[in-house]
């Protein structure tokens, strides 16, 4: 109907150090622009493990912490805000199974079975949900958009 519109969503996208290293970041941007998303904000960023330690909060108690932290420290990473219709979802789609390896047996044309390798070096992040999105984002992005700040919509 007229008056019918979808809301956009925002995500956040990561282009971890082995992503950023192995010069996959070119092709990374054009799946996500050819996928309908628009990046709002990027940035790059050499993470410490402070950082690390508040982004993955809560995985900060788990095994492969330590470990997580040597990866996600050992060079720069492409923070990206996405935006579009079902941006958390769509994203987590595109990227595969947190697994690598798994991703290239089961989803051969995801972006983690392109440049990722396993469950560790998983190549790039996307927020898990809608809830997520909106901490990670302000985690990155925090005077750009303060609390209460609402998305654009899209007419039908
Ligand atoms: S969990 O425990 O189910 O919540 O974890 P999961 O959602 O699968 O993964 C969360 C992030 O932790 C990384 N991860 C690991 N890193 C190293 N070693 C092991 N074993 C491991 N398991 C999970 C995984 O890559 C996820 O990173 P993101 O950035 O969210 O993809």
């Amino acid at each position: 109907s007229a008056n019918a519109y979808l809301e956009k969503e925002r995500t956040l996208a990561i282009v971890k150090p082995d992503g950023v290293s192995g010069n996959y970041t070119s092709s990374i941007r054009k799946i996500i622009l050819e996928s309908g998303f628009s990046i709002q904000r990027e940035f790059t960023v050499h993470l410490d493990e402070d950082g690390v330690r508040r982004f993955y909060a809560e995985h900060s108690t788990k095994s492969f912490f330590p470990s997580l932290t040597k990866y996600m420290t050992s060079g720069p990473v492409l923070i990206m805000i996405l935006q579009k219709v079902n941006a958390v979802a769509d994203w987590r789609a595109l990227i595969g199974p947190t697994d690598a390896r798994k991703a290239k047996m089961t989803h051969p044309n995801s972006i983690r079975a392109m440049c990722g390798e396993d469950l560790e070096r998983n190549c790039v992040h996307g927020s898990d949900s809608v809830e997520s999105a909106a901490r990670e984002i302000s985690f990155f992005f925090k005077e750009a958009f303060p609390e209460g700040t609402t998305l654009e919509h899209d007419e039908l």
